[in-house]
């Protein structure tokens, strides 16, 4: 079955100042995007793109074709995961509903192949998976003037990136369920947790970040560079 990877770019970015939305901003001297879009479609597996812009984005290249694979589009939503259901109702008639299918965010550029191989070698045995590391940093519960109230404990505690991992139907069917109870989910697992999956964490490397400050820009050329493959 094809392999397809749902990449929401349809945020406005404004955290990190400028002109235009982060994706387009420059590093190392081409727009965010495009280092992601390359770095998904020279993965042997994946076999298209399916990119979620938002409604008139007057910055998209046009890209059609990337490294020999279909780069398609469609218009996301007001919140990340309305951009992510939008791209999964994209997707081709290939892609059935039990087929797998991949999300990643254009705003992490760094993502190593080998990171996304393990994913797909893993969470393919599972009901789906995602990446993440295990959190290295004592982790804090603020109270609302800003005080440590307590310490939470630092085991069996992950951070979540991207790619996410799920079968095309299951991930639409959750994504939907979380709309309707209102429920404002931050990644693709979170959907899968409210209607009882368990979805496998696969140790990726802390590379993969998500570019949002302008300090990330620097730290993203500089990771670039070193992960290449
Ligand atoms: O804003 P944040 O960094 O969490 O966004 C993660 C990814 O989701 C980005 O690639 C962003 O463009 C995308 N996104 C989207 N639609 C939204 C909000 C964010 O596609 N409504």
């Amino acid at each position: 079955a094809p392999l397809w990877c749902v990449v929401p770019a349809a945020g406005r970015g404004t955290r990190v100042g400028g002109d235009r939305p982060k994706q387009y901003l420059t590093l190392a001297g081409r727009p965010l995007i495009e280092h992601t879009l390359d770095r998904l479609a020279r993965h042997p597996h994946i076999a298209g793109l399916m990119v979620v812009l938002s409604a008139g984005d007057a910055l998209w290249s046009g890209l059609s074709e990337l490294h020999g694979k279909p780069v398609r589009t469609t218009v996301g939503g007001a919140e990340r995961c309305d951009s992510v259901l939008a791209g999964l109702d994209a997707l081709p008639d290939e892609v059935a509903d039990d087929d797998f299918a991949l999300v990643h965010d254009a705003a992490r550029p760094c993502v190593r192949l080998d990171d996304i191989t393990r994913l797909i070698d893993r969470a393919s045995g599972a009901d789906g998976g995602l990446l993440g590391a295990p959190l290295r940093d004592t982790l804090k519960r603020a109270d609302a003037a800003g005080r440590s109230e307590l310490t939470e404990p630092r085991e069996l505690r992950w951070r979540a990136f991207t790619p996410q991992m799920f079968r095309r139907g299951a991930l639409s069917a959750a994504l939907r369920q979380a709309a309707r109870d209102r429920v404002t989910v931050s990644d693709e697992a979170m959907a899968m947790e409210l209607v009882g999956h368990a979805p496998l964490l696969v140790e990726g490397a802390e590379d993969n970040i998500k570019v949002t400050t302008a300090a990330d820009f620097a730290l993203a050329e500089f990771l670039l560079a070193r992960t290449a493959s």
